[in-house]
């Protein structure tokens, strides 16, 4: 089943037809991969590559997440990210960030070239763009932070954008490339250097012991280690659900008249717009906001449309698409161990909208400490176990924010008192003797009713009217509206609420 949010995405277009098995039975292994995306699938092919029998296992497909969801940039620029982590951590930790993603991008380059991926490669420059005389100092901080880093960055005014851009800075010999193309690359390399994938397999659960044993919906897998790359977290035991906040942003794509620019470019003020282009399409992003938030609708997709019909002459939007990315309260990934005692089992998340390049950097730290090899000087910057003291306050606001949207949605009223009041096409929350349920009307009359308690932890869900779904304020589970769920770290769907047939 294809998420509802991903129906259009430009890159799950390309998704085969044909795909990998179910797990059906139990199987041992020396390393079970949770998580089909760029992180868990680098992560499988690395240590497949030295000799491992590792086995991938996806919910969904291979790159059904947030890899085949997003604005195809692989790059070591990534926005004003240099200043935002000297300002939180220091010179030192901005220059490991640097080195981790540098090396990121050679590696995609090079795992592509080695195993012979067919992804559309190309070498581009990466800008951050100053798009008013406003947000020149913070790019220029960013310059200044990012070349302290180690990052070969220029300055320039002259980038092939058509609206306004009062300077930038820019970095060469970046990548892009087609990512769900890539991904499904990565997963043949695997399985021809003995691996296995599964798809449609759901893992539900998980004990760290020797060996560990993660219960699925196909069978127990056994394995030595296990790498969590589910993007959120899936399991609690690490306390992930407390440090990381997931933020969903949208993407639109368009055929248009006129040259496309030909670099891979952010603003940094606010809008953010992040601009890339594809086969002769357009690609913008943007109108991040965190998931479950309220009120979310249509106009996100309808502000990049606008944005990018302001600018550019176009012929049509063919395509968009959305997704999430956790952001951890002090701005670097997690990647490392699950929990302070774990020996065999680890996580990478936290990747903040720039997982190509940081979830590739991921698997390289994971596939060292797996396989007892000493991981580069820079990987300890990402143990998940880090203490940032500067960051404190992020991480207590999200947690009372959290905790707020636990108790408010609790006590605030339902939108509707039956069934019957909800129109085609919508959603409404139902009240349901004391508590309340979710209720969509699909454009034919069928109506879906769900519990609007999220299976992670209680949390009370609220309808996203851009993607049809039913999403969680607290730690960014989403459900689709037959309760079925489309991201973790829930992993038990919504209990079904049969209407009577009179509604
Ligand atoms: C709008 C947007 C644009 C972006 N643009 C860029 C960009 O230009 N450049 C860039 O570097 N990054 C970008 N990113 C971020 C990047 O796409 C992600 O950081 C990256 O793809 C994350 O990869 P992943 O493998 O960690 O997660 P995913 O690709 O989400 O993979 C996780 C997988 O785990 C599976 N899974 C979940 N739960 C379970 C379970 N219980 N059992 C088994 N499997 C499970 C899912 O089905 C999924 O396939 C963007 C993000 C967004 C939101
Ligand atoms: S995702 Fe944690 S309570 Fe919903």
């Amino acid at each position: 089943m294809q998420p509802t949010s991903a129906v259009q995405s430009l890159w799950l277009e390309a998704m085969p037809t044909q795909g990998y098995p179910q797990l059906d039975g139990d199987i041992t292994v020396d390393v079970a991969v949770l998580g089909a995306g760029i992180t868990g699938l680098t992560t499988a092919l690395l240590l497949t590559r030295r000799g491992a029998r590792v086995a991938v296992i996806d919910a969904n497909r291979v790159a059904s997440g947030a890899t085949g969801n997003n604005t195809a940039k692989v790059t070591a620029l990534q926005s004003t990210m240099y200043s935002a982590l000297e300002r939180a951590h220091g010179q030192h930790a901005a220059a490991d960030y640097a080195a981790g993603s540098a090396a990121a991008v050679l590696q995609v380059a090079t795992l592509a070239e080695q195993e012979g991926i067919e992804c559309d490669l190309q070498r581009r420059p990466a800008f951050t763009v100053a798009a008013s005389k406003t947000e020149l100092p913070e790019v220029h901080r960013e310059g200044e932070a990012a070349a302290s880093a180690g990052l070969p960055v220029m300055w320039t005014e002259n980038v092939d954008l058509p609206f306004p851009v009062a300077g930038a800075i820019r970095l060469d010999n970046q990548i892009t490339l087609h990512p769900v193309r890539y991904a499904h690359g990565l997963s043949e390399a695997i399985c021809r250097a003995g691996g296995h994938i599964y798809e449609g397999t759901r893992a539900t659960g998980l004990h760290e012991g020797r060996p560990c044993r993660v219960s699925t919906t196909g069978g127990t897998v056994h394995a030595g280690h296990v790498v969590i790359a589910t993007h959120y977290p899936i399991f609690d035991r690490g306390g992930y659900f407390a440090q990381l906040e997931a933020i969903r942003s949208y993407c639109i794509a368009a055929p248009v008249r006129g040259p496309l620019p030909t670099g891979m470019s952010i603003t940094a003020g606010s809008p953010i717009r992040s601009v890339n282009t594809y086969g002769g399409l357009l690609i913008v992003g943007g109108e991040s906001h965190p998931t479950g938030a309220r009120g979310v609708n249509e106009q996100c997709f309808h502000r990049l449309a606008d944005f990018a019909r302001t600018y550019w002459e176009v012929t049509e939007i063919t395509h968009r698409w959305s997704a999430q990315d956790p952001t951890s309260y002090d701005q670097l990934p997690v990647i490392g161990r699950y929990t302070p005692i774990s020996w065999g089992v680890y996580v990478a998340s936290g990747l903040m909208k720039w997982g190509l390049a940081g979830g590739t950097m991921a698997a390289a730290i994971l596939a060292d400490l797996i396989s007892g090899r000493q991981p580069e000087p820079w990987a300890q910057r990402f143990n998940p176990y880090r203490i940032s003291l500067r960051s404190a306050p992020r991480l207590v606001k999200m947690n009372a924010k959290a905790g707020a949207d636990l108790v408010i949605d609790r006590i605030t009223p339902a939108e509707v008192s039956s069934p019957a009041e909800v129109p085609a096409g919508e959603a409404r929350v139902v009240r349901d003797g004391l508590g309340k349920l979710g209720a969509f009307r699909e454009p034919d009359g069928t109506l879906h009713m769900v519990s609007l308690r999220c299976t992670h932890l209680g949390c009370l869900l609220r309808f996203n009217g851009a993607e049809r779904s039913w999403d969680c304020p607290c730690h960014g589970s989403r459900f689709d509206v037959d309760g079925s769920v489309l991201e973790g770290p829930a992993v038990r769907p919504l209990p079904r609420r049969h209407p009577a047939k009179s509604f």
